[in-house]
């Protein structure tokens, strides 16, 4: 595996040409709209494995409720949960709102400014560190995510497909991200790398002809592409229970919520729908079908309607259970799935539907 050379002729032609397309090319997201080290680092969380515009659409709600590291700090668990529903991998939320609260304990709610002090948060690692000090504090650090990995060992004729490389290419790509950053405008060049990464040079299909870099580039599509990730398939059938109680709370129409339990659990702290017993049900007498999926497995869901006076009898007790008024739900830390299947029903307002997850956004065309 040949070094990456470039003269430094070359790589100022390189960072002109990224930040020039960058200017012209960025897509206009809300996070960008601010130099916050705040408002970077919760974009920065949430796009961690998460598509844009799921992101998009959490981030905003997100902000307006949790505006800064005090009142994220200062917030319930449930309450950042029930913000975070939908963007999968919740224990992203949980090492966010723990740093909060260290922020606010030890330095008086005022964020670290460099990538080593920010490093030794929870949760921030190697790439929010960098992502944050260069975009909010323009320290030229360089940030290596998966988009940019790619983007680099193209550039360079590295060949990464089926993870090999291990620690050697690892090294390489660092020192090659480290050499072609901009300094004087770190937060821009990092973020153009990773947008040619998002837009252009995609993993399976790169749009080569509009790449400002392509004449610097190694491969220029003849890259070898790196194996899908196998998705397994899975069955499950969850019960939709809706009672209206008359006399309690004057007809409004309540549904069943199950907690997931603390322990031994994906999801815990979140509400989602009880699950039902194996052979409970008849086989084709379902409200619907809904298509989820959770990190590398694709989930079909049968959703059935069961009465509360079946429950028992249908469905598993798996933890805390209680009847919601329909307002309540809404605002409570469902699963995505949960939050999903009560919108199809029409129990809850619709959402954009681009930006309806799947538990992790990524992987499932819904
Ligand atoms: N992916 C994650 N963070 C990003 C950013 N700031 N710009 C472009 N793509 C990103």
């Amino acid at each position: 595996m040949a070094e990456f050379r470039a003269n430094a002729g070359t790589v100022t032609r390189m960072q002109k040409a990224l930040l020039e397309w960058y200017e012209s090319s960025r897509r206009d997201l809300p996070w960008r709209r601010s130099r916050d080290p705040y408002a970077i680092w919760v974009s920065e969380i949430m796009l961690q494995q998460t598509r844009v515009a799921v992101v998009v659409e959490r981030y905003q709600a997100f902000m307006a409720r949790f505006p800064t590291v005090a009142a994220l700090a200062h917030a319930s668990e449930q309450d950042v949960l029930a913000l975070w529903s939908g963007l999968g991998y919740y224990r992203r939320a949980r090492m966010l709102h723990k740093a909060a609260q260290v922020i606010v304990a030890d330095r008086g709610g005022l964020m670290p400014e460099t990538a080593a002090e920010l490093r030794r948060l929870p949760g921030i690692g190697g790439y929010t560190s960098a992502a944050i000090a260069s975009i909010a504090h323009g320290e030229p650090v360089a940030v290596v995510d998966g988009n940019v990995e790619r983007v680099l060992c193209r550039l360079a004729g590295w060949d990464a497909s089926g993870g090999k490389g291990g620690t050697d290419l690892r090294n390489r790509i660092e020192a090659m991200a480290a050499r072609l950053l901009d300094p004087e405008r770190p937060g821009d060049f990092n973020q153009a790398v990773m947008e040619l990464g998002a837009t252009v040079c995609l993993p399976r299909n790169p749009q080569c002809l509009v790449c400002p870099v392509s004449a610097s580039c190694k491969t220029r599509g003849e890259h070898k592409t790196a194996p899908r990730p196998r998705i397994a398939t899975r069955e499950v059938a969850h019960a939709l229970s809706v009672r209206t109680p008359r006399a309690m709370n004057g007809g409004d129409p309540e549904v069943l919520l199950e907690q997931r339990p603390d322990v031994a659990s994906v999801m815990p702290g979140l509400w989602e729908l009880p699950a039902l017993r194996d052979g409970a049900g008849e086989a084709d007498d379902f409200r619907m079908t809904v298509r989820h999926a959770i990190m590398q497995v694709n989930y079909i869901v049968r959703i059935h309607d069961v009465r509360e006076e079946d429950l028992t009898a249908q469905t598993v007790a798996g933890g805390e259970r209680r009847w919601v008024s329909l307002p309540e739900a809404g605002t409570m830390a469902l699963t995505g799935l949960a939050r999903k299947v009560l919108r199809r029903a029409h129990l809850l307002p619709a959402s954009n539907p681009d930006s309806e997850a799947s538990e992790a956004g990524v992987l499932a065309s819904p």
